[in-house]
């Protein structure tokens, strides 16, 4: 295996699927041994939070824009730490990824994507189950994100 790497991962989850999708990720690098953390945005200072080698940003998308909260923690925390690297999952009713401005705002202030954003559906607009494939999406996702870390 190659270097261990601190994996950091934000989320704003309110009805609980976004924050399965985050514990799956954990489950997923932690066997891969590296070092993952997950947080809600609403516990995160973005002006103290540490910054990991890699940020996933987990958002719900409401009225086809990222949670805001999550942006804000996401910009804040953006401005801390150029030419690290990120990722983005949005959980949505949707297929489509939709304006993605988490992604623009890491990039204008250097940060690198290590993998194309994804869309974990749910079943319901409200409350829903994540729909069935979640799993594999998510693990696709992991080896994206490792792979162009050269992991
Ligand atoms: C008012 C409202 C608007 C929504 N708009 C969208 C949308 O534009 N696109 C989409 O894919 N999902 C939309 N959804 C579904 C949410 O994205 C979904 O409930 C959320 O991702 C679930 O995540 P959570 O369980 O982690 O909170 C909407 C839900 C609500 C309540």
């Amino acid at each position: 295996m190659g270097d261990r790497l601190e994996i950091g991962i934000i989320h704003g989850s309110r009805w609980g699927a976004g924050l399965k999708c985050c514990s799956y990720l954990k489950e997923k690098f932690s066997s891969l041994g590296h070092d993952v953390k997950v947080t809600s945005v609403s516990e995160t200072d973005p002006k103290t939070y540490t910054l990991p080698d890699i940020l996933i940003i987990s958002t719900p998308v409401y009225m086809s824009f990222s949670r805001m909260k999550v942006r804000r923690a996401a910009k804040a925390i953006a401005a801390r730490g150029g030419g690290r690297a990120f990722a983005v999952l949005q959980t949505g009713g949707t297929e489509k990824i939709q304006r993605d401005r988490i992604s623009l705002i890491m990039e204008r202030q250097g940060w690198k994507r290590t993998a194309p954003t994804i869309k974990v559906l749910v079943s319901e607009k409200e409350k829903g189950e994540l729909r069935p494939g979640w799993e594999e999406k998510i693990s696709e996702f992991v080896d994206s994100v490792l792979s162009s870390k050269g992991k």
